[in-house]
């Protein structure tokens, strides 16, 4: 359990620590880096508490307070588990798993607890107009790609996941985000449908450090990795932002990648297992 957190450069609670809270006005109460875990007392943390206004009454959120809600299981089609095993419940209210974030209440998210999303990491070899594949100069790797959209909520590079659906199997969600964000169309050939089925890899599952985490709903995400090894299927696709997305591209990945919350740590992951290019 503990090694799918430490891995994606989880802990370092970052985005969730910035200033003003996303879409607000709000400030978070201050965590510096040595007080960020619970198990460090910091006496006078007094964090400021947010939900933003129009969350309450959307049909993929919670009630505004918490009330009858089964934690750490299924709650009816809402999973309610956390990757990294059993979270606390402090007056009532989920506690991050990693730590103090400066805010409580749920800010952006829906949910109390774990908000679960999914990530397709959709991959190809960097090739030449002959369609050979390019090496990296220094490194001598060959240099691997990706689909990346810009999100519109923070104008960052980002693979294009989205929210798992209360009773949706993740492999679904994988696929629709996927046609949704980055190619905006209808698979009429079915092969969009059949590449997925084929070839996903498990890449990651577990806390994400999203600009949106409070100290009692946080985003989680399952990372698979799509990869069109001869770039015959899916890197043929001419890509189209849609739905969250205002951009979208092929993009080579590299240590100087840079991504939303800590998805170039999951990117990495990829390039290990691949031995491509960093
Ligand atoms: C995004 C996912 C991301 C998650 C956590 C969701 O809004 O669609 O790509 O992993 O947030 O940041």
């Amino acid at each position: 359990m503990l090694a799918s957190i430490v891995k994606p450069g989880t802990f370092r609670h970052i985005m969730c620590r910035n200033n003003i809270y996303p879409r607000s006005n709000v400030t978070r109460f201050s965590v510096p880096d040595d007080l960020v875990f619970w198990n460090v007392p910091y006496e006078s943390y007094c964090p400021t508490c947010y939900t933003a206004p129009h969350i309450n009454g959307q049909t993929w959120a919670d009630e505004p307070l918490p009330f009858g809600i089964k934690w750490n299981q299924n709650d009816g089609l809402v999973n309610r588990v956390s990757f990294h095993g059993e979270y606390k419940i402090k007056n009532g209210l989920p506690q991050n798993p990693i730590g103090r974030t400066g805010l409580c209440g749920r800010g952006l998210l829906g949910r109390w607890g774990p908000n679960h999303a999914a990530d397709p990491i959709v991959t190809r070899w960097k090739r030449d107009e002959n369609g050979e594949v390019l090496s990296h100069e220094n490194s001598g790797k060959n240099i691997l790609q990706m689909v990346a959209i810009q999100r519109s909520d923070n104008k960052m590079w980002a693979i294009p996941g989205g929210m798992v659906d209360p009773g949706e199997n993740v492999s679904v969600t994988l696929k629709r985000e996927f046609t949704e964000e980055a190619l905006n169309f209808d698979d009429k050939g079915n092969m969009v449908e059949q590449f997925f089925k084929q070839s996903g890899e498990h890449v990651y599952s577990g806390y994400v450090d999203d600009f949106r985490n409070t100290d009692n709903s946080w985003m989680e995400t399952t990372a698979l990795n799509f990869h069109d090894d001869d770039g015959s299927k899916v890197g043929q696709l001419q890509l189209q932002a849609g739905d969250d997305a205002t951009n979208v591209r092929w993009t080579d990945i590299n240590g100087d990648l840079k991504l939303h919350a800590n998805h170039a740590d999951i990117v990495r992951e990829v390039i290990i297992k691949r031995n491509a290019h960093w």
